[in-house]
């Protein structure tokens, strides 16, 4: 029997299995139940009604098992189509947030494009913070992040009048409060992109001054967000430096006093003294690799 049992396990292994004997033996009913994949052991006598009860149990056994086989086989089926719509889904973000970012950087070159005395501004800051970055030993990822916030710390202006923004004189009330709105909205032009996450507080907060008198929040010290602190010294120094139709540049030494002199007001000073290092080091790095007049 027990052998009979084996051939049937290993040709049909769904099928039920029931043994009934006539010389109950315990070796041989743990032996079937362990290699011949029995379901049942009856040994004599049994009672007609009891062996029903058993076979009808049995197989509803067997129907649920086929069931629950088959709902697992239709669920791994289900969960793999998920997994493929979520790759798809997120893909397709993917590619929104690529063409939404491609957006904000076309937006960026038309701000410089706009006005011709500002060109190359957006890049001067970044290059400077990221100066600065590196001054204050900040990890590779933030000076990177750094540079793009620079890249893009006025795209809020986009939309405001060029007359206005390059007004040589002082602007008018009404005019320096329609300014002071370019950190926000500069903030809401990126919000809707999740890998400009940790861009958004260095642009927002990039006109608030170290003693809580700038805007948009009047944001003091520590409470300005750092990369805010270090564009704003970064912007600052750019503009001190550049030739205006309104006014000549400062020299780098004249922008270094300035700087020094509102640090604690204005600046972090912390990222003032690092800019100040990098810069004098590549001020007399210039003067060494200057070829000197031939002296005879
Ligand atoms: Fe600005």
């Amino acid at each position: 029997g027990t052998r009979f049992l084996e051939i049937v396990q290993s040709q049909f292994p769904g099928v039920i299995k029931i043994l009934i004997s006539d010389r109950p033996n315990l070796e041989e009913a743990v032996y079937a139940f362990n290699n011949a994949g029995l379901d049942r052991y009856i040994a004599k006598p049994w009672e007609v009604e009891d062996l029903k009860f058993t076979v009808t149990s049995l197989l509803r056994q067997a129907a649920m098992r086929r069931t629950n086989e088959r709902l697992l086989v239709d669920l791994q089926k289900r969960n793999t189509e998920l997994r493929e719509a979520l790759r798809e889904l997120k893909e397709a973000k993917q590619e929104v947030e690529n063409s939404y970012l491609s957006a904000i950087q076309s937006l960026a070159v038309a701000l410089e494009a706009k006005d011709r005395y500002t060109a190359g501004h957006s890049q001067r800051v970044s290059r400077f913070a990221m100066m600065i970055a590196r001054g204050l030993n900040l990890p590779g990822a933030e000076v990177r992040t750094l540079g793009q916030i620079g890249l893009l710390h006025d795209i809020g202006k986009i939309g405001m009048d060029e007359q206005v923004l390059n007004k040589p004189g002082k602007l008018s009330r009404e005019e320096f409060e329609m300014v002071k709105q370019h950190p926000v909205i500069g903030a809401q032009i990126l919000a809707p992109v999740r890998s400009l996450e940790g861009h958004i507080s260095g642009i927002k907060h990039h006109h608030e001054s170290w003693e809580g008198t700038g805007y948009p929040d009047g944001l003091k010290g520590e409470a300005i967000p750092l990369p805010a602190r270090i564009i704003c010294v970064a912007d600052s120094f750019d503009a001190m430096t550049s030739t205006r139709p309104y006014r000549i540049g400062r020299t780098v030494e004249e922008a270094i006093l300035e700087m020094r002199r509102c640090a604690m007001m204005q600046f972090d000073s912390r990222c003032v003294e690092a800019f100040i290092t990098i810069l004098q080091r590549e001020v007399k790095a210039e003067a060494l690799s200057q070829p000197r007049a031939a002296t005879g």
